[in-house]
Order: C-alpha cells, then structure tokens, then sequence
C-alpha cells in the first residue's frame, strides 16, 4: 500500500483519540470545545481552511466563527504580500488575553506564512502562547500534531517537510452548499521574480482526473451550481506528471456530465493559456464565459523582468482569440505596479494595455517585496511613494472602465448564482453573474443557492 495512504490511515486513527480526549474533557467541564479556523489570503487557502474544518469537526469540535472564546483557534496564513503578514502577527498577539482567560484554548498558526523559517523562528521565540506550528505540506498531518500536543501538554513545529505529496480523501466541511472550489492541482514551477508561492507551495503536481471527476459528480448529487477548478498555473495540469489528460480535457470531461451546474476555474497563466482551451469553453454552455488572465505588467521589459515568459503580442493573441471564439466572455487581470526598475514608460504601457483590452474585473496589487524572491534583491527599487501614486493612477483608468462596462448592463437580465445575505449588509442579498460580477438585489435569504435573472437597475464600478 502506497505511504500516504497508510499515513492518511493513522490521521483518521489520531483524529479518533483526540475525538476521545475532548468528549471527555468537554463533559467534564459541561460545555463542548469549540473551534474556529481563521483564513488569510487565496481562495487555494480558502480550500485548505475547508479541508481542515473537516478534521476539526472529525475530531469532535464545534466550528464557530468568533476566535474569542474558542478552545482551539487555526490561523491559516498567506506570504504573497506583507500586508498580510503583519495583520497576522498583530492578530496572533492580540489572542494572549483570551488564552489567560481560557486555560484550555490553544492556538495554532499554519499555511504559506509557515513554511518561510523565519516567520516559525519568529512564532516560536516571540509567541509562546502559540502551541502549534504547521506549514502546507503537513496539514494533513493537523490530527496527529493535535493530539501530541493535547498529550504531551508542550508545542509541536512540523514544517518541515517540503515532499509535498498529494493527500486524496481528506475530510472537508464546505463553507457553502451551493458553490464549491476543488484543487485539481498544488503547487507552482514558474518562478515568477516577484512570488512566494514556489518555495512555500512546493513543485507542481496535479491531482488524477478520476480523482477530480468523482468530487465533481459528488457535488452535483449533493446539489451544487458552481464548481471551480484552482490550480497555481492550471493550464499546465497534468504537465509535470504526465498525464495523458490536460487541462482542457479535464474541463471538457467535467463540462459533459450530467446535472444543472456551471465550472469555472483560475488561475491561467499567458504562456501556457491554450487556444484549445477557449475552443473548449466555447463550446460547453457548462462553462462560463469568464476568464481570468493575469497579466502583471504591460511592458514587455517589466514582463521580462518578472521571469512571466510571454509579452504583450502573445497576451493579445489570447485575448483576441477569447473575444473571437466567445464574444461575451468577461476577461479579468492581476497587475503589480512597481516592480522594481518599472519607469514612467513601462506602467504608461500598462495603462495603454488597460485602455485598450477593457478589462470586467481588476485586481491590482503594489509590489511588495518577498525575502528570498530574486526581484526583492534588485538594484532599481521602486520608491513607496511613487508605488502609490501608480496604484492611484491605475485604478482611476480602471474604475471608469468598470464603469462604462457594467453600466452597458443597466436594463438586462442576466443570469445569477445567489450566495445569501451580502456579507457587507445583511438586508440585501448578493449574488454573482456567469461573468463573476457582484450583483446586490432584495429578496429572501431562502433564495441562496438558487439561479434566476436579475433586473440591473444601477451600476458602479464594483457591483450592479
Ligand atoms: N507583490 C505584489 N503582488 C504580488 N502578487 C504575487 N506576488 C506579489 C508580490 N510580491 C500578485 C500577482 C498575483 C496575485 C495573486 O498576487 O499579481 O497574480
Ligand atoms: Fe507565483 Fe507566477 Fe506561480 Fe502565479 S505563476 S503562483 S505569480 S510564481
């Protein structure tokens, strides 16, 4: 029997002896354990957070979503940018109070953040109420890393591990009934200059298309609308395991099934973005018609720079093709402004870029230096101040363009997922269009979960 599926054997029996340890101690205190997981960063986190629910409540704990007052408390941390890092220590700090007050709270930080030495060294010596450490590739490994900790009454660090296998049939508590995200794959080999996510992630590694194809028909029999592939770089799935089956045929296969569901999927990558991939959504009414293309820069010296493998002629030729092929398909980006040695000229490409594809959806990010990346140890830095100043610039250009798009949508119908009262104001719901845009109407909280055309009234640049 391969390891891991031994290894995944013991974390149900570990799960089981903490179930154990923590119904007996519930009722001897007369109240249950409770747990609440604390999420920062991608929606790839996001899935990781859901599969640790899954064990948590295996293990006998009830989730909540108030830290305060938790018996068990996960931070499951994102090293993509710094900001994120800070709120985290500044959260991990603040939960002193609440364990001098809960003797029986334990606190454990994990994912992205993690699997950087430096940021465990620094969980380690500077925050000793912290009881366990654990990076992505030993979550699955959570179960066994708990009870330790609960017998032995010490802290537990177990991030060592970089192998980075994949772990099929973890337990998982969805957040939601109605829409799902599935990893079809983990990892990334792009090396991008700027990113953390090869060195905290590991290599690429694809899951079995069976092993996808039977989560998808289980979500569909348990009723859900909406399932999204994530992957790192999913047009490169299967690439480095050498499947016989690729990311478009992995969709196509997905696309033919029975039921009453759309896919959608991200993150794609500009050079690995196949033609025969828009010919497949193209053609499968399953599919949205939306497309997340990261473009990062409009400047092919910056592209160049970023390590990205591809420059605007070939960024173009994909967004023609999606446009010739499916010509209501809503095409989103990421950019990063003030990569280092970006000059006035560069981000004015960048801002001709904009103009000229008219991006749906933008996601624009500062450049934000990570340790150990080559790009936080060029020369040309780009100052905060002028960072700031072309993020200003950039969603200005943007913010119209979202505009003049979503107004064009005043007076139509479009089809909507609805998600249940909007997080923001719980009196109106909020619900999402097959291009991805947020759209805010009334009606009743049954209605989450359920598919119906919305009459646009208004628009502003975020939402209809
Ligand atoms: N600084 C700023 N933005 C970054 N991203 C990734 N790494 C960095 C960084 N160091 C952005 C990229 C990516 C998105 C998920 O986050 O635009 O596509
Ligand atoms: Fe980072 Fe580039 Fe990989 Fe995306 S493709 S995760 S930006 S290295």
């Amino acid at each position: 029997m391969p390891n891991e599926i031994i290894d995944m054997m013991r974390q149900r029996e570990y799960a089981l002896a903490v179930r154990e340890i923590i119904s007996e101690k519930g009722a001897l205190r007369g109240r249950e354990y409770t747990a609440c997981v604390v999420t920062y960063g991608c929606q790839q986190n996001e899935n990781d957070s859901e599969r640790l629910r899954g064990m948590i409540s295996e293990m006998g704990y009830r989730l909540v979503s108030e830290r305060r007052g938790a018996d068990l408390v996960v931070f499951n941390t994102c090293a993509v940018r710094e900001g994120a890092e800070m709120r985290l220590f500044g959260n991990v700090g603040a939960l002193v109070h609440e364990k001098r007050k809960n003797p029986d709270m334990m606190i454990a930080v994990c994912g992205c953040m993690m699997q950087i030495e430096e940021n465990a060294r620094r969980i380690k010596m500077r925050y000793p109420h912290v009881d366990m450490v654990f990076g992505t590739h030993t979550l699955y490994r959570f179960p066994e890393i708990l009870l330790n900790t609960l017998k032995n009454g010490g802290r537990t660090f177990d991030v060592l591990d970089t192998k980075g296998h994949i772990y099929e049939g973890l337990p998982i508590l969805r957040d939601k009934s109605f829409s799902a995200n599935i990893s079809v794959m983990y990892g990334c080999n792009n090396f991008c200059s700027y990113c953390i996510v090869p060195y905290v992630r590991g290599r690429e590694r694809s899951r079995e298309p069976e092993d996808i194809l039977s989560e998808v028909r289980d979500l569909i029999g348990k009723g859900y609308r909406e399932i999204t592939f994530l992957g790192q770089n999913v047009n490169s799935y299967g690439r480095t395991d050498h499947l016989a089956c690729d990311f478009a045929d992995l969709l196509e296969r997905a696309a033919k099934l029975e039921g009453d569901f759309r896919l959608r999927f991200m993150t794609s990558h500009p050079k690995d973005a196949s033609d025969k991939l828009i010919d497949v959504m193209a053609r499968n009414p399953k599919i949205c018609n939306q497309f997340h293309l990261p473009m990062q820069s409009g400047s092919d010296a910056i592209l160049k720079a970023m390590n990205r493998h591809y420059d605007m002629e070939r960024y173009m030729h994909i967004v023609n093709y999606i446009r010739e092929k499916i010509p209501d398909c809503a095409i989103s980006s990421d950019i990063i402004v003030g990569f280092p040695g970006e000059t006035e000229a560069d981000f004015e490409c960048t801002l001709q870029a904009l103009k000229k594809i008219r991006f749906d959806m933008l996601y624009a990010f500062i450049y934000s230096p990570r340790v150990g990346t080559p790009a936080a140890s060029m020369e040309n830095q780009v100052s905060d101040e002028v960072k700031g100043e072309r993020f200003r610039r950039l969603l200005a250009v943007q913010n119209e363009i979202s505009l003049e798009l979503n107004e064009a949508m005043v007076g139509t119908e479009p089809l909507v997922l609805c998600e249940g009262p909007s997080p923001e104001n719980k009196a109106v719901l909020s619900g999402r269009t097959e291009g991805n845009k947020i759209v805010f109407f009334e009606g009743s909280p049954a209605l989450a979960g359920k598919v119906f055309p919305v009459h646009i009234e208004r628009a502003d640049p975020y939402a209809l």
